[in-house]
């Protein structure tokens, strides 16, 4: 496997291991402060996250190169409150697509054409999570501070994942 795009698939790896700790940290502030829509979301984000780094693992080892394990950063603990944390997702996820963009940038000056195939699927998979994410930002915006509007939100989210388990059971 070509060098550069080794290096920059492992670079990958470490990414979306931290993207999984990152929602899982925001899954178990969740589930502390009674928004368990939020938290089962989260869970469920940081679990698909863990899946994103597996498929990059077995991709690399697949192809002749050595997938490296990586040690990640402890996420925040604290959060300051629900609009944040969909911010701070969103952030994450746009950097996240940086990422990708420069991996894919990578592939063609290396001319690798199967590894550029490869992360078409992770383009897609960025367009749908910024998306999604700017939805539920959007929401969150108009709701603003009130209580009851935030409760509903919440309810509506954990329905969300309950509904896309079901029609959508693997990842
Ligand atoms: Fe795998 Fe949300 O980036």
């Amino acid at each position: 496997m070509n060098k550069r795009v080794e290096v920059a698939l492992n670079d990958q790896i470490l990414k979306e291991a931290s993207s999984s700790q990152y929602y899982l940290a925001m899954a178990s502030w969740a589930e502390n402060n009674g928004l368990n829509g939020t938290s089962k979301f989260m869970y469920t984000h940081s679990d698909e996250e863990r899946f994103h780094m597996l498929k990059l693992v077995k991709f690399v080892n697949e192809r002749g190169g050595k997938a490296i394990i990586p040690a990640v950063n402890q996420p925040p603990t604290e959060f300051e409150n629900l609009k944040s944390v969909f911010e701070l997702l969103l952030k994450h996820e746009i950097s996240v697509t940086e990422s990708i963009n420069n991996l894919v940038d990578i592939c063609l000056q290396e001319k690798d054409y199967t590894t550029h195939n490869f992360v078409q699927w992770y383009v897609s998979e960025q367009l749908e999570e910024e998306a999604l994410a700017r939805t539920i930002l959007d929401q969150l915006k108009l709701i603003g501070n009130d209580n009851g509007g935030m409760y509903m939100f919440d309810r509506d989210l954990e329905a969300s994942v309950r509904a896309s388990a079901i029609s959508e059971p693997k990842k």
